[in-house]
C-alpha cells in the first residue's frame, strides 16, 4: 500500500542501525505507530516476536493479520458452503475462497451508496472514490466477510486475513492521487480496472504476536518490551483523515459523513503528534512513560519537532544517538506537476539506551 511515511524502502537501514545498537540480543520488538505494518513485519520475518499498535482500526486489521496471523488458515467452517474445499491443499485455500469471494455479484451498499457517482447521483454531494462496479463489489465482498464471521464460519484470524486482503486490493483501485482527502474529476485509467481479491501474504512462525488498537500514550505504559520503535506523523496531515475510507470499509459501521469528501467523525483519532503545540508534551510523556531497554525514532528533517527537541526529550533517558539517510519524499499522483524545492528529505534515526 501506497501509504504516508511508509518505511517500506528503509528497512535496510532500520535493521542494520538497530543492530548496531541493541545488536541481535533483543526478542521483542514494538511497533507502536505501526500502519501498514511493513517494519513489524521485517523484525517478525527475522525471528522476533512482534508487539504491534495503531490508533486507526484499518492498520489494526492490517497488523492483525500481517503480525498477529502466524498460523495456516484452513477455513474449516466453510466446507459446506464450499464442498469443493475439502479436496484443496491447505496452503491454497487462501486464494480457493478468494476466488469465491471475486465471483460473487455486486450490491448497492454502503460504499456504492455514498462514495460512487452512480450512487451519489442526484445527492447533494457526488462522490467518485471508486468506480461503480467495484464500489458495489466491495459492497458485496465486505457483507459476505461480515456475514461468515456473525454465523462463526470463519475465525478471527481469517476474519482479518480476508479484511486485510479487501482493503490492500480496493486501495490499488481508488480514484484518488493516493491518499483518501479528495477524489479525483475523471475515473483514472487503474479506478477503471475491475479489482481482483488478491490473498494478502501471510508469514508463518512459532512465535506468537501482539496487536493492539489504542493511542500510544495509553498503551506505552502497560506493555513491556525490548526495543520500541517510534514512526509517528511528522506533520500536521492527521491519517484519520486521509485514510478515512479504508477506516469505514474496515469497520463498515455505517458512519455519519459529511461534506466533499464524506468524511467520518474522527474526533476519537486526532493524533497529539499533528499538532505542533502540543507534540513535544505527547512525545516527553511516551518517551518517559516507555518500559524497554532501547528506543528509536525515526523522524525527518521537515516534522514539526527539530532534532534538537528529540535529543532533549530522549537523552532524559539515558545515552542518545542518531543515524541519517537521505530518503525520497513521499509521492501522490499528482505530485509530478508540483514544484518541490526538495526532492529528497533527510531521515533520522534517534536512538536512547535506557537507564
Ligand atoms: C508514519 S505512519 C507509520 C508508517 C509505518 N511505519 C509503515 O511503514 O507503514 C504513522 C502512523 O501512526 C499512527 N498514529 C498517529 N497518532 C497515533 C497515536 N497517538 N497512537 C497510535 N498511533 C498513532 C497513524 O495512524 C499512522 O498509521
Amino acid at each position: 500500500m501506497n501509504y504516508i511515511g511508509s518505511k517500506l524502502s528503509l528497512l535496510d537501514f532500520l535493521e542494520k542501525s538497530i543492530d548496531k545498537v541493541a545488536g541481535k540480543d533483543y526478542s521483542v520488538f514494538c511497533d507502536f505507530f505501526a500502519g501498514t505494518g511493513a517494519v513489524g513485519l521485517h523484525f517478525k520475518k527475522q525471528g522476533h516476536q512482534v508487539y504491534a499498535n495503531d490508533v486507526q482500526y484499518y492498520s489494526y486489521v492490517l497488523n492483525r493479520h500481517y503480525i498477529g496471523n502466524h498460523r495456516e488458515l484452513t477455513f474449516k467452517g466453510l466446507a459446506n458452503e464450499m464442498p469443493d474445499l475439502k479436496k484443496v491443499d491447505v496452503g491454497q485455500r487462501k486464494n480457493f475462497v478468494c476466488d469465491y469471494l471475486n465471483g460473487l455479484k455486486g450490491v448497492s451498499g454502503f460504499i456504492f451508496k455514498n462514495y460512487c457517482l452512480g450512487g451519489t447521483q442526484g445527492q447533494h454531494y457526488q462522490r467518485q472514490y471508486f468506480s461503480d462496479e467495484n464500489g458495489q463489489r466491495c459492497d458485496a465482498i465486505r457483507m459476505k466477510i461480515e456475514n461468515w464471521k456473525e454465523q462463526k464460519k470463519i475465525t478471527d484470524d481469517e476474519y482479518y486475513f480476508l479484511l486485510t486482503s479487501l482493503l490492500e486490493s480496493v486501495d490499488k483501485q481508488a480514484n484518488t492521487a493516493s491518499v483518501y482527502g479528495a477524489f479525483l474529476k475523471k475515473l483514472k485509467q487503474s479506478a477503471q480496472k475491475l479489482f481482483v481479491l488478491k490473498p494478502a501474504q501471510l508469514i508463518i512462525n512459532e512465535q506468537s504476536h501482539k496487536v493492539f488498537n489504542e493511542d500510544i500514550n495509553d498503551l506505552a505504559g502497560k506493555i513491556q518490551g525490548d526495543v520500541l520503535y517510534l514512526d509517528p506523523p511528522y506533520n500536521h496531515r492527521q491519517y484519520a483523515t486521509n485514510y478515512h475510507m479504508l477506516e469505514t470499509i474496515a469497520k463498515y459501521d455505517d458512519p455519519q459523513i459529511h461534506g466533499k469528501t464524506g468524511l467520518r467523525d474522527y474526533e476519537s483519532q486526532k493524533s497529539l503528534y499533528c499538532s505542533r503545540s502540543k507534540v513535544k508534551q505527547a512525545f516527553k510523556d511516551l518517551i518517559l512513560k516507555a518500559k524497554v531497554k532501547y528506543i528509536f525514532l525515526s523522524y525527518n528533517n521537515e516534522g514539526l519537532m527539530t532534532p534538537a527537541d528529540v535529543k532533549e526529550i530522549m537523552s532524559l533517558r539515558g545515552k542518545y544517538g542518531v543515524f541519517t539517510q537521505e530518503y525520497g519524499r513521499f509521492k501522490a499522483d499528482t505530485d509530478q506537476k508540483r514544484d518541490y524545492k526538495a526532492k529528497k528529505t533527510l531521515e533520522y534515526l534517534h536512538y536512547v539506551i535506557c537507564q
